[in-house]
């Protein structure tokens, strides 16, 4: 007898963002079948129209990347966090569960209060110091109880091609300006979005159970650090830069931060390594791959 293969489905929702946007078209470039949605094809906080659209379509797992992401946005429009990065969080992860699928759902470091020095293991409790954080924990800890197949995966300092980030914020202003400063006494691990693809694959199908999951490059920095790292590629890579050093600044100082940010949030990636069974690379080195990419895809000139 012949066996019938049905290729699996993956949902990516988020599709228009920074993360969602690439791991549509990486998982999509490495032979996934993949669906995704946009905010304006799916727009989240109506549960009505989410099983309109997904009721009809079968998947086998789907990528919850769409949120409300701008911190301080959120510390001034609760109402609306909570909403989408909490009740519609859990919307989407009910209709997974009823239809027999994985729902993996994208969140943050910002569920940490950022008082422990040492890297947050997945078992650490969560006390959000902002309203984002906290609509965040309500979305991880709704998704966790629709089902033991779902996971909640923390990510912290996204960056990548499809959506500038601090990164190519500092590039971009060391190319029109001779001062760049950024924050010093604020410590976390950048997460490249191509890193994400790679290391998150695995967990669509191919690990089995569910649960919270750090998933971020290693190393550890601050804003500051991470700029000049970025600035010291980009120098190396002949980018014609007005300043090649990032000065430092104290958070305290940032008037235009609303929302109060944890201090010191870097993930343990080990449950990531021990279950995926892939080692993420490096921040820096990503940085700087990031940074090439960059220059290769003309969005940066070298001289
Ligand atoms: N960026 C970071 O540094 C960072 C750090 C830690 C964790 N995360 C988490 O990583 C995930 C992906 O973030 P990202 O960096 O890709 O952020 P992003 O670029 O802001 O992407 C989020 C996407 O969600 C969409 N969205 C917002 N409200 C929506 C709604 N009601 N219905 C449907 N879509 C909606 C946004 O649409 P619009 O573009 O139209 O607003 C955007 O396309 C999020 O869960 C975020 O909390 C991000």
């Amino acid at each position: 007898m012949i066996g019938t293969y049905q290729m699996a489905t993956t949902v990516i929702l988020g599709a228009g963002g920074r993360l969602g946007a690439a791991l549509a078209r990486e998982w999509s470039n490495a032979g996934e079948n993949v669906i995704s949605f946009d905010r304006k094809e799916l727009p989240l906080g109506n549960a009505e129209r989410l099983e309109q659209v997904l009721g009809g379509i079968e998947f086998d797992s789907l990528v919850n990347c769409a949120a409300l992401t701008n911190v301080d946005y959120c510390e001034s429009h609760p109402e609306e966090a909570f909403k989408t990065n909490g009740e519609a969080a859990n919307e989407v992860a009910l209709l997974c569960e009823q239809k027999g699928a994985r729902c993996v759902h994208i969140s943050t470091d910002y569920v940490f209060d950022g008082q422990s020095q040492k890297p947050y293991v997945e078992t650490d409790s969560a006390k959000p110091v902002s309203v984002y954080g906290e609509s965040k924990k309500l979305g991880e800890e709704a998704v966790l109880a629709a089902g033991p197949r779902h996971w909640a995966v923390r990510v912290s300092w996204v960056f990548g091609p499809d959506r500038p980030s601090f990164l190519d914020q500092v590039v971009s202003r060391a190319l029109s300006e001779s001062s760049v400063d950024a924050v010093s006494d604020k410590w976390a691990t950048p997460t490249y979005t191509l890193d994400v693809a790679t290391l998150l694959r695995p967990f669509l199908r191919r690990v089995q159970g569910g649960g919270l999951l750090h998933l971020t490059n290693t190393g550890a920095c601050n804003w500051q650090e991470y700029g000049q790292h970025a600035l010291d590629c980009a120098a190396a890579a002949g980018l014609p830069l007005k300043t090649v050093k990032v000065g430092g600044v104290p958070m305290s100082s940032i008037k235009a931060f609303v929302a109060k940010r944890p201090v010191h949030t870097v993930l343990d990636t080990t449950k990531l390594v021990a279950l995926g069974r892939l080692q993420p690379r490096p921040w820096q080195e990503a940085v700087e791959a990031h940074i090439h990419n960059r220059i290769a895809a003309g969005v940066w000139k070298s001289q």
